[in-house]
């Protein structure tokens, strides 16, 4: 079978190398991969010196396949179902403890560019039926990302505001699952056409930051000067004072990224007299991706997939998600 290894720094350095298939263990399933999606993280891993990225790694988090064959113990999967990895393969529920944070896919241990893959039969959940491989693939991070972020660490609920920042993966699951839970949407992005696709997908409104810098005041008048109830933030240091400045007072704001760089001083005075609550969100658990999962089969929602690439050209996809003109997410196709 056939997989990509992370042989060095550089997307160069993802080649695509041949082993024999694995076997699973006792308590691990075999699964035929079908698709895997690309995240911010994947790229850091590759064009970085992160930790986490080991010479050999098999990259990427997400993606969804079939079990094709179980191990003597398993119980919880069959042969013939549709699963995706989790991310962090030790997170099951209640609270992260240390060990969870080495068991992440495609960083501290193998990911799922591969024909083939085996995990912990804990590792994998069931994906919703409505969903085609390319849009199930995009699950196990960006969207459990954005689903923690807006209901198990928030709390928003319908007719609240939400803002979210750019149009990439994180934050436009946020749009859309903020839509559901019947939320206002405002959204800021490098591009008008970005935008307008943006309001297509139910954002109330939108503001190009390239353009308009001041977004916390933007943000401020689209709410009577009260502020947003919810920021999803992605940008990290450079974003947040505005972010606080953009929110209520008692307001959440979700630390997600570290996009747009490090640097920027913490307003501390402004988070204490605003009573913000910071909440810091990494991807979530097992638990957290069954109830998302839920939500998604209940409601039928689409992920926004932007691109699908060949298995062979898994390497343009990475170029592709650098590029940042991406809108949503951006998939490679492993098998039919
Ligand atoms: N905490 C976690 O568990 C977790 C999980 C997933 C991702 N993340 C992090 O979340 C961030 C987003 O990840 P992703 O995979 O969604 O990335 P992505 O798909 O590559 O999205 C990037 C988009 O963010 C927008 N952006 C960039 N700089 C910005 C800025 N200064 N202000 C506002 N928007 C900006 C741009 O949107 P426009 O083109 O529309 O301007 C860009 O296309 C990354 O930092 C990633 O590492 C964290």
């Amino acid at each position: 079978m056939r997989e990509y290894r992370v042989r060095g720094r550089g997307i160069e350095q993802i080649v695509l190398t041949e082993r024999p298939t694995p076997r699973p263990g006792k308590r691990q399933v075999l699964i035929r991969m079908k698709a895997a999606a690309l995240n911010r993280r994947d790229l850091m891993i590759v064009s970085s010196s992160l930790p986490e990225r080991r010479s050999g790694l098999v990259p990427v988090s997400d993606g969804v396949g079939e079990v094709v064959e179980v191990g003597s113990e398993v119980s919880r999967v069959r042969i013939g179902e549709r699963v995706c990895g989790t991310f962090l393969q030790g997170w099951q529920g209640g609270h992260m403890v240390d060990a969870d944070t080495e068991t992440a896919l495609g960083g501290e241990r193998d990911g799922v560019l591969a024909e083939y893959v085996t995990l912990d039969e804990r590792g994998v959940v069931h994906v919703p039926g409505h969903l085609t491989d390319e849009e199930a693939a995009t699950l196990p991070c960006a969207a459990l990302t954005a689903w923690h972020a807006l209901f198990e660490t928030g709390r928003v609920r319908a007719g609240q505001t939400v803002l979210i920042q750019g149009t990439g993966g994180v934050s436009l699951f946020a749009l859309q699952f903020a839509k559901l839970a019947g939320a206002r949407v405002l959204v800021i992005s490098s591009s008008d056409e970005k935008l307008g696709r943006a309001i297509d997908l139910g954002a109330a409104a939108g503001l190009n930051y390239s353009r308009s810098p001041e977004w916390d005041l933007w943000a401020l008048e689209q709410t009577a000067g009260s502020g947003v109830d919810h920021v999803v933030e992605v940008g990290g240091p450079q974003t947040l004072a505005r972010s606080i400045r953009a929110a209520r007072r008692g307001g959440d704001i979700s630390v997600t990224g570290v996009l747009a760089g490090d640097g920027g001083a913490v307003p501390v005075k402004s988070i204490l007299f605003k009573q913000l609550r910071l909440l810091g969100v990494f991807v979530g658990s097992r638990q957290m991706f069954e109830a998302m999962n839920r939500a998604v089969a209940a409601h039928e929602l689409r992920p926004v997939v932007d691109r699908v690439y060949p298995f062979e050209s898994a390497v343009d996809a990475y170029r592709y998600l650098g590029s940042a003109a991406h809108f949503g997410k951006v998939v490679v196709r492993i098998a039919a």
